[in-house]
C-alpha cells in the first residue's frame, strides 16, 4: 500500500504524518492524531456524525481521504472551546436547550452549526433547518438541538416542518 506524507493544521496546530492512501480523514483524525471527538457513525456520508470544517467548510470527514487533507487548515470539536474552557457559542447554545442526550451525534452537529454561524451573513430558518437534516440524532434528541440552533441563530419563530 502507498504511503503518503501529509501537511495539515489541526486546530491551529501543525500536523506532520505518513499516511497510506487508502485512509478516511476521519479514521486519521481520530486513530492518528489522537481527535477523538470526531465521531465515526455510518462511514459512509449519511450521518453527519464526522462532521469536521476543513478551510472554513463543514465536511464529512469519512467521505474525504487524510490525502486530500493535505495543507488544508481542519478543525475539530475539540478547537472549538477557549482556552480557558469558555464554550463556543454553539456549543453554549445545545447546552441551555438540552440539545444533547448520549452525545454521539453532537460533535457533527456543533460543527455544521459553527461553520453555518462564521460568516457575516446570518442564517434564515430555512437554511438551520436544512443544515440539520443532514444529521441523524439516534437518541432523537431534535427538538432541543433545533431550539438551540434557532436560538443560536436569533430565530425566535417555529421552524419549517
Ligand atoms: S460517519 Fe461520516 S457521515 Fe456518518
Ligand atoms: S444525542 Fe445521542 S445520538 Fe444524538
Amino acid at each position: 500500500m502507498s504511503e503518503h506524507q501529509i501537511a495539515l493544521t489541526i486546530n491551529g496546530k501543525p500536523q506532520l504524518s505518513k499516511v497510506e492512501g487508502r485512509l478516511t480523514l476521519c479514521d486519521f483524525l481520530r486513530g492518528d492524531a489522537g481527535y477523538t471527538g470526531v465521531h465515526v457513525g455510518c462511514e459512509h456520508g449519511v450521518c453527519g456524525a464526522c462532521t469536521v470544517i476543513v478551510d472554513g467548510k463543514a465536511v464529512r470527514s469519512c467521505l474525504m481521504l487524510a490525502v486530500q487533507a493535505d495543507g488544508s487548515r481542519i478543525t475539530t470539536v475539540e478547537g472549538l472551546a477557549a482556552e480557558d474552557g469558555t464554550l463556543h457559542p454553539v456549543q453554549q447554545a445545545l447546552r441551555d436547550e438540552y440539545g444533547l442526550q448520549c452525545g454521539f451525534c453532537t460533535p457533527g452537529i456543533v460543527m455544521t452549526l459553527a461553520s453555518l454561524t462564521a460568516g457575516p451573513d446570518q442564517p434564515d430558518a430555512d437554511q438551520v433547518m436544512n443544515s440539520l437534516s443532514g444529521h441523524i440524532c439516534r437518541c432523537t434528541g431534535y427538538q432541543g438541538i433545533r431550539r438551540a440552533a434557532q436560538k443560536l441563530c436569533g430565530l425566535t419563530a417555529e421552524a419549517p416542518q
